[in-house]
């Protein structure tokens, strides 16, 4: 029977409580398809912080390195807001370990399911689009790692970089997967302002060269904001940098109803790592509420990139399909007429549609 180790690292807020349902709904897959997970936890974040000083122990990045994937939940809160940035929950843990890892590439899908069309906010022409697109954020670079990088009282200085390799890697990146959807990349920049978008512009004109089934277009990142609140069923697969990728995905999981229901999946050299795209959501941590399918598909994202499980990870997106379907509904995706369930309700409801 084929074996997998994964690392668990459920961090704060409201990590540990979806990551608990996570685990159930993989600990069943595994049952039904006969392959086996071994789950060892580690410390990140602020629960590491807490428990031994720092927010990215070495045992953790140890742990990391040699498992076959790493299952993250979320990092951070008001608790730790006043550390140093170098050692807050999302430098110290989470970048820090994208940066270990080496996480170039995060992919973040967002899908208007069946049965949702109520939350999805924008309704061009009186109907619902349809949704269905992945942003492809490249996650080493960018402004969140150049330097220099300075905080004095007067002054906060960040860098804003992009060399040709990086840019590369995360085009081809995108053009691959867009050969697997449906063939269309934009590239979102901000070229008629930033160098580093002035080469980042550059290189994915170089790279669709070598993909010449695959339509590639630019757009400002500006235009791209207003583009997905205005015509969202354009976009198929778009891709940008650290920082743009961030909001905008953020906001794409609005069009889908909520970022409880977006999951991802940052790939690397040798292990990849999957987390839910949103926080730790400290306004309804520890309540039992939080929508744990982010989490849930997540688990199906790390089956389907990390370990080649696919008949697993397609098990669990059609779980939740089913689910939804069926009218379960967390307090983030419920209508006005729903019955709203917990996070446990949620977990259990998809395990029983397995
Ligand atoms: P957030 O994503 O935690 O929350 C934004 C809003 O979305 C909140 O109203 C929250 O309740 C809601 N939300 C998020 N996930 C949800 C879920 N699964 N179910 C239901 N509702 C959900 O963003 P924030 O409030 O800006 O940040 C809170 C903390 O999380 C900060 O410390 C931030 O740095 C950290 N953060 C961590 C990650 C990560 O670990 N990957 C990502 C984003 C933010
Ligand atoms: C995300 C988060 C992180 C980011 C933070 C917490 C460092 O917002 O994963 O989207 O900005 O990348
Ligand atoms: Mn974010």
């Amino acid at each position: 029977m084929k074996e997998y180790k994964i690392a668990v690292l459920e961090g704060d807020g409201i990590g540990p409580e979806v990551m608990s349902e996570a685990l159930k709904v993989l600990f069943e897959v595994a049952e039904l398809e006969g392959f086996t997970l071994n789950f060892e936890n580690g410390l990140i974040g602020g629960a590491a912080i807490d428990a031994c000083g720092t927010a990215l122990p070495d045992e953790t990045v140890d742990l990391a390195l040699r498992s076959d994937a790493v299952l993250l939940g979320s990092v951070g809160g008001p608790k730790w807001d006043k550390l140093p940035p170098q050692e807050r929950p999302e430098l110290g843990g989470l970048l820090a370990i994208r940066k270990k890892l080496n996480l170039f590439a995060n992919l973040r899908p967002v899908k208007l399911y069946p049965g949702l069309d109520e939350l999805c906010p924008i309704k061009p022409g009186g109907k619902t689009p349809a949704i269905d697109l992945l942003t492809v954020r490249e996650l080493s670079g960018g402004i969140y790692f150049g330097q220099p990088k300075e905080l004095t009282e007067n002054e906060g200085l960040d860098t804003m970089i992009y060399d040709r390799k990086t840019v590369t890697q995360i085009m081809h990146e995108a053009f691959k997967i867009a050969r697997l959807r449906s063939k269309k990349v934009c590239s979102v920049d901000k070229a008629n302002v930033l160098r580093s978008s002035i080469l980042w512009r550059e290189v994915a004109e170089e790279v669709s060269n070598e993909y010449s089934d695959v339509e590639l277009s630019h757009m400002y990142v500006d235009n791209a904001a207003m583009q997905l609140i205005l015509n969202p069923a354009q976009f198929d697969v778009i891709v940008t940098g650290n920082l743009f990728g961030d909001i905008l995905s953020d906001e794409s999981a609005a069009l889908a109803g909520s970022l409880g229901m977006l999951p991802s999946a940052s790939l690397g050299d040798k292990v990849h790592l999957f987390e839910p795209s949103g926080g730790s959501a400290p306004d309804i941590a520890g309540k039992g509420i939080a929508n744990p399918l982010a989490q849930i598909l997540s688990a199906a994202m790390m089956l389907e990139y990390s370990l080649g499980e696919i008949a697993g990870a397609k098990r669990i997106s059609q779980a939740v399909e089913k689910a939804l379907a069926d009218g379960f509904r967390t307090g983030d995706i419920a209508g006005s007429k729903d019955k709203v369930v917990g996070t446990r309700e949620m977990g259990e409801a998809v395990r029983q549609r397995l």
